[in-house]
């Protein structure tokens, strides 16, 4: 009864909405039912509303609202200045600070949090307004204090080794792939290449890193923001300190889809690659690498990476890619968690590739370069096989390279986006032909 009073009220004050977002969560099942005979449709037959749906959302609520009976009690529970009104078009986090795991269903009745809190949307401007909440969850917001611009006080600095966990952490929440050590491998290559964004109590909630190869060259990657404090200036200031860090010289980068348009025509990476994309492939299921051939070319071994294979591996490794990588390729190959293994053809290495441990616990190639295709497809199945402690498979190839895309077809593995290559004065050219997996698609070129 409470609860129907407080919607009614509620709904009274600020006029029916278009479209009330909840949390999908599992606890207060019992709503479910109260919203199930809620005469929803019968109220405010004037105002315009279409529907009421379902979503995780962060917390939120209305203190001006005087709720009836226990509700009351609300407004003594809420944090200290805590005024919703300050916040209207202020973006609410999805899944924070109750993540749901249950899928957003459109038009579903299943608002069990409603009660908890929910947000109203204005019709005309899908802003979102106000909420109400169930006295019952008052702890629950002192627990999670939201976060509002008022209360977000962060500086930017580069990131240290001790950091390297909790931005990684940023990165995997984007659902994207990276090396569990890739990080320190980088860092280590620059020591100036990333900066973080440091909330006051400590918590790393951005990144961007920008390695400079060599003096001519940089490249960008890792730039991310936690969801919630997205487009509130934080990712511009770590791009921005990062943009610094490298200056005038040539800087490349992988886009996702969706990001061409902003560092083509905002971030000054006017030259877009237009003969060939990265490819993203992966998957968290098992992959068929038996598919793959095993049948080495004559002449030539493909034996797990020893230190006595270094000078042959840079000398491959220059004549590809032009210039000195050294350090990034040594510590590649005896990155934590990973496996290197070296196609040998006399006293020359003819190949090389790595598979390592992601951050999201699937077998990443990466890179994988041979002169022949026929050492690459025995290679990556050794590669494979070599890291069976992981639950699936990633590859990042170039779209030109066939054969390379035809083993990540043998094997299963589906191809989940196209990243653009920009630049901002230059393109950086190699022979693709040999590039069967790209190094690492947020810190080189190839
Ligand atoms: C991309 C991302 C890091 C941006 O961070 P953010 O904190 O949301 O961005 P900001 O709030 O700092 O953006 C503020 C402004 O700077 C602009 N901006 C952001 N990054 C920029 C860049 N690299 N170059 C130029 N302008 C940029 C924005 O477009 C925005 O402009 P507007 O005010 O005119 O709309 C963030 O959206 C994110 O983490 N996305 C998911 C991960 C991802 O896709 N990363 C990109 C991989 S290629």
């Amino acid at each position: 009864m409470v609860r129907q009073i407080a919607l009614k009220f509620f709904i009274d004050r600020q006029g029916k909405q278009v479209e009330i977002f909840s949390d999908s969560g599992t606890n207060f099942m019992g709503v479910n039912n109260f919203l199930k005979s809620f005469e929803y449709e019968s109220i405010g037959k004037k105002r315009k509303t279409q529907k009421i749906s379902s979503e995780s959302f962060g917390n939120c609520y209305q203190r001006e609202i005087p709720p009836p009976g226990p509700m009351t009690s609300l407004s003594g529970a809420l944090p200290n200045g805590y005024c919703p009104r300050k916040e209207r078009g202020c973006q609410i986090s999805r899944g924070d600070p109750f993540p749901t795991k249950r899928p957003l269903v459109e038009g579903n009745i299943s608002l069990e949090y409603y009660v908890n809190y929910c947000i109203i949307l204005r019709k005309e401007t899908h802003q979102r307004i106000n909420n109400i909440a169930h006295p019952s969850v008052a702890l629950q917001f002192r627990k999670f204090e939201r976060f509002t611009m008022e209360n977000l006080s962060y500086t930017v600095r580069l990131m240290t080794k001790e950091d390297v966990p909790q931005t990684l952490e940023v990165w995997r929440s984007t659902g994207m792939q990276e090396g569990t050590h890739c990080l320190y491998t980088w860092l280590e290559v620059d020591k100036e290449a990333f900066n973080v964004a440091v909330t006051d109590s400590g918590e790393i909630i951005g990144v961007c890193c920008a390695v400079i190869h060599h003096p001519n060259f940089a490249f960008v990657g890792v730039y991310a923001v936690l969801e919630k404090y997205r487009g509130y200036g934080v990712g511009k200031k770590v791009w921005d300190a990062c943009m610094k860090h490298i200056g005038t010289i040539n800087v490349a980068l992988n886009a996702v889809p969706g990001k061409l348009e902003l560092y083509r025509d905002k971030g000054g990476f006017p030259i877009v690659e237009s003969r060939w994309t990265c490819v993203v492939n992966e998957t968290e299921e098992p992959i068929n690498h038996e598919a793959l051939s095993n049948e080495v070319p004559d002449g030539i071994d493909i034996v797990p990476f020893q230190e006595s294979h270094l000078l042959a591996i840079f000398e491959y490794d220059f004549a590809l890619i032009g210039y000195d990588r050294k350090l990034a390729v040594e510590l590649n190959c005896k990155e934590f968690d990973s496996k290197t293994f070296v196609a040998i053809k006399g006293d020359n290495c003819v190949g090389f590739g790595t598979i390592k441990r992601s951050c999201h616990n699937v077998g990443q190639v990466g890179p994988l370069y041979a002169d022949d295709p026929a050492v690459a497809e025995v290679m990556l199945r050794k590669l494979i096989e070599s890291h069976t402690d992981v639950k699936g498979f990633a590859m990042m190839t170039i779209s030109s390279n066939a054969p390379a895309n035809d083993f990540i077809k043998k094997i299963g593995c589906p191809t989940t986006e196209e990243c653009p290559r920009l630049y901002k004065k230059e393109k950086v050219e190699v022979d693709t032909d040999k590039v069967f997996a790209h190094f690492d698609l947020n810190f080189s070129p190839y």
